[in-house]
């Protein structure tokens, strides 16, 4: 997804922007670009593909004095991934940067074309500048000529705009795409669209609200709300530690985030239970009075962390739960109730079609969570309460320990509920609360683990597909073994119920058609193994995976034996997040930034 850098100072202009940038890979794109005005000139390069390719470019480009510089990667929405349609985009005088989707940007265009103006891309993001431009012929300053242009804008923006009519100004303004601003100690300032590039650079970070615009210079910032009040910043601090954002000698980020499971899900459960009860001190005490439905709300991989939640709600909380995939909710006119609470899950906290639900929900007047990775992020900032799942800075494009730490969540929120409704018995919830304190040493990576997954990896680089399979909370793992090996690997796979193989997939079953099969031992063992045995009268080939040998399978891998199914689930979601980086490795793939997909992907 796109990523903005913005810095006007007298450092090194051209470092900062590309080091920014380089921060931002893990987001995804296709194209990235500068533009530098320098003495009041400007430069201005551009390149598709890595950022190595806009480096070289800029390779004899020197800032060494003071200068105001914009950068963006780009991942394209509107017109082809070329270096035409890459940011920042040009007027006659200005150049400018800009996140999200202009929604009525062929009306704006329209009438720009009429007024003779010549376009130099298909991109939405270049009627701002050239608005802009308009608008600085009629009104008084660069400043209120930008003001009229923001309020002439629909959609979702972050936007940086500079100009040679104020060569010491940045521009900003941001609605719905987030946007921050730092500081150093000079007093320079910096802009990204997420607060990793200003790491190391900036102690403190001021986190823009939706509607807010306004202008840096050497000496001022001055931000204006929606309604044009002045506002004062409010800066927070900014994390210090880099090094957690690196790679640590694995050999893709991705690896790296399966590994620190362990560590991560520690740091979730930190503080949080006791003997016998779960803590949220996040949560008023009266947070869930009045509460008779759950509504989960999500995309993607999180959106599989919101249907393993659905089993814990019902079968912990015995209260009624629904789910729902972002996009199709926002359209679908549902009907919300006010005794619902509705939770989102998100790892960024910026998915716009989750952050769209969030929104509906709380114009429905309902109460809302948000269960999320990104302090600060628009979705935390929005709900009523939120629980942070302390996953730690995820690079891979590949969601791991994201997931891990938001079904930990809910196996906890799954027990709180239960305690507040009495729905479990005290002695049924001291066992559970006993077995999360399990959850880290299950998701453990032994050295022969990997080792086997690695062997058998190669066997599956062929074929015409792969099924994941498993019931009732496998079911939701499966989906996610599913998506994890097609997103990386580039293999079609489908995640189904084991049940439903029978009533159409199973046609498929031949040698050529890999069935990875969940089989934990505390769950429907018996049942979900017949499923597998049809399968393999069939012909198909099955990866087993169970603490029970199978002797059925043509591969088997075998966990440990666990208490609970729960502990099965979290040592099976490790083997499947391994078979996918495995099977991706030797398929040669950019395993951390996957062909077509973004981090965090901030347009519907
Ligand atoms: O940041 P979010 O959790 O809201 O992101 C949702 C999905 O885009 C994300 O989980 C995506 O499916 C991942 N690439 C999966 O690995």
């Amino acid at each position: 997804m796109c990523g903005i850098v913005g810095y006007i100072g007298k450092k090194n202009t051209k470092k900062i922007l590309l080091d920014g940038l380089k921060e931002l890979e893990y987001r995804g794109y296709d194209s990235a670009g500068i533009a530098v005005l320098q003495q009041g000139e400007f430069s201005s390069y551009k390149a598709t593909g890595k950022l190595i390719n806009l480096q070289e470019k800029t390779k004899d480009f020197i800032t060494d004095k003071f200068a105001v510089g914009i950068g963006h990667t780009r991942w394209a929405t509107h017109g082809k991934p070329t270096e035409l349609n890459a940011h920042p985009h040009v007027g006659e005088s200005s150049y400018v940067v800009h996140n999200g989707i202009i929604e009525n940007y062929a009306e704006l265009k329209k009438e720009l074309l009429t007024n003779g103006v010549t376009f130099l891309s298909q991109t939405d993001t270049e009627v701002i500048v050239h608005q802009f431009e308009k608008n600085l012929k009629t009104v008084s300053s660069p400043f209120e000529a930008f003001k009229e242009t923001i309020s002439q804008l629909q959609g979702a923006y972050a936007i940086l705009l500079v100009t040679k009519s104020e060569p010491e100004t940045i521009f900003f303004a941001k609605n719905g795409s987030p946007l921050l601003v730092g500081i150093d100690t000079d007093n320079d300032k910096y802009f990204a669209s997420s607060d990793t590039p200003l790491i190391g650079y900036c102690s403190d970070v001021n986190y823009f609200e939706d509607g807010e615009y306004g202008y840096v210079t050497p000496d001022t910032l001055r931000i204006y709300s929606k309604e044009h009040q002045l506002q004062e910043p409010h800066f927070t601090k900014l994390p210090t530690n880099k090094l957690s954002a690196q790679k640590d000698g694995y050999r893709f980020f991705m690896e790296k985030e399966i590994y620190e499971q362990h560590d991560v899900i520690t740091d979730t459960l930190l503080g949080r239970l006791s003997e016998s009860s779960v803590h949220f001190d996040e949560l008023e005490t009266d947070f869930f009075e009045g509460i008779e439905e759950i509504k989960l709300c999500a995309c993607g991989t999180s959106y599989h962390a919101a249907l393993t939640a659905s089993y814990l709600f019902e079968r912990n909380s015995k209260i009624k739960t629904s789910v729902e995939v972002a996009s199709e909710l926002r359209y679908r006119e549902p009907i919300l109730s006010k005794d619902t609470l509705f939770v989102v899950i998100s790892q960024s906290g910026e998915t716009a079609d989750t952050l769209e639900t969030l929104k509906m929900a709380k114009n429905a007047g309902l109460k809302t969570l948000v269960i999320c990775n990104v302090d600060n992020s628009s979705m935390v900032r929005l709900a009523d309460a939120s629980l942070l799942t302390r996953a730690g800075v995820e690079k891979g494009v590949a969601s791991t320990k994201a997931f891990a730490t938001q079904v930990t969540i809910f196996w906890m929120l799954s027990l709180y509920v239960a305690k507040e409704r009495e729905a479990l018995s005290q002695a049924e919830i001291i066992e559970q609360v006993a077995l999360l304190r399990e959850v880290p040493s299950s998701v453990k990576v032994s050295d022969a683990l990997h080792e086997r997954i690695k062997r058998l990896s190669k066997r599956y680089l062929h074929g015409h597909g792969f099924f994941f399979i498993g019931r009732d909370i496998f079911f939701p793992l499966a989906l996610e073994g599913a998506l994890k090996l097609k997103e990386i690997s580039y293999l079609h796979a489908e995640g189904y119920p084991s049940g439903e193989m029978k009533h159409g997939p199973i046609a498929l079953a031949d040698p050529e058609l890999f069935t990875i099969a969940l089989l934990p031992q505390h769950l429907l063992y018996e049942k979900a193994k017949s499923n597998v045995e049809e399968l393999s009268a069939r012909d198909a080939t099955i990866c087993a995976i169970s603490p029970l040998v199978f002797d059925k399978a043509d591969d088997f891998i075998q966990t440990q034996s666990h208490k609970h199914y729960m502990l099965e689930f979290f040592e099976m979601m490790v083997i499947l997040q391994l078979l996918s980086l495995e099977i991706s490795i030797r398929l040669g793939n950019d395993v951390d930034m996957p062909r077509n997909l973004a981090k965090s992907v901030t347009v519907e």
